[in-house]
C-alpha cells in the first residue's frame, strides 16, 4: 500500500519497460493483422475485373491477346472443346506478362518461372501468392 511519503511507485526504468512492452505488443498485433490480411487475400477468389467479347471462337490450344473493357491486356485461350478462358496477362508477382504454353497446356511467367493452371489461373508453382485475374469472356 502506498503512502503519501513513498517515492513515486514506478521507477523510470520500469516505466520505459512498460512503454517498450506496449510498443512490442502493438507491433506484434499489427504484424498479425497484416499477415492475416495477406493470407485472406491470397485465398479469396480473384475478382473478375474486365470483360472481353471475341468475334469468333478459338481453335483448341489457340490463344489470342485481347484488351478487356477495363483496359487490361488479357489472354483468351481455348483450353479444350468445352473450355474457353481469359485472364489478365499481368503476373500477380511483379507484373511481367504471362504467356500461354500450348505444348504444356498452362500459363507461364518468364520472369521468375511461375506456372498457372489453365482453367482456373491458380498458381501451380513459382513466387506468386495468388492466381491470375480472370476476365469474363463471351463469344459473339
Ligand atoms: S513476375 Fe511473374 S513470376 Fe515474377
Amino acid at each position: 500500500m502506498l503512502t503519501p511519503n513513498d517515492p513515486f511507485p514506478i521507477a523510470a526504468d520500469d516505466e520505459r519497460m512498460l512503454d517498450r512492452r506496449r510498443f512490442l505488443c502493438a507491433a506484434g498485433a499489427a504484424a498479425v493483422a497484416v499477415l492475416a490480411g495477406e493470407w485472406t487475400a491470397a485465398r479469396a477468389p480473384a475478382e473478375r475485373t474486365g470483360h472481353v467479347v471475341l468475334a469468333d471462337a478459338l481453335a483448341v490450344g489457340e490463344a489470342r491477346g485481347v484488351v478487356a473493357t477495363n483496359g487490361a491486356d488479357a489472354l483468351a485461350v481455348r483450353v479444350d472443346a468445352e473450355t474457353l478462358v481469359a485472364f489478365e496477362r499481368r503476373c500477380p508477382h511483379l507484373g511481367c506478362p504471362v504467356v500461354w504454353s500450348a505444348v504444356r497446356g498452362r500459363f507461364e511467367c518468364p520472369c521468375h518461372r511461375a506456372v498457372f493452371e489453365a482453367r482456373t489461373g491458380r498458381v501451380l508453382s513459382g513466387p506468386p501468392t495468388r492466381g491470375l485475374t480472370p476476365i469474363t469472356l463471351e463469344v459473339a
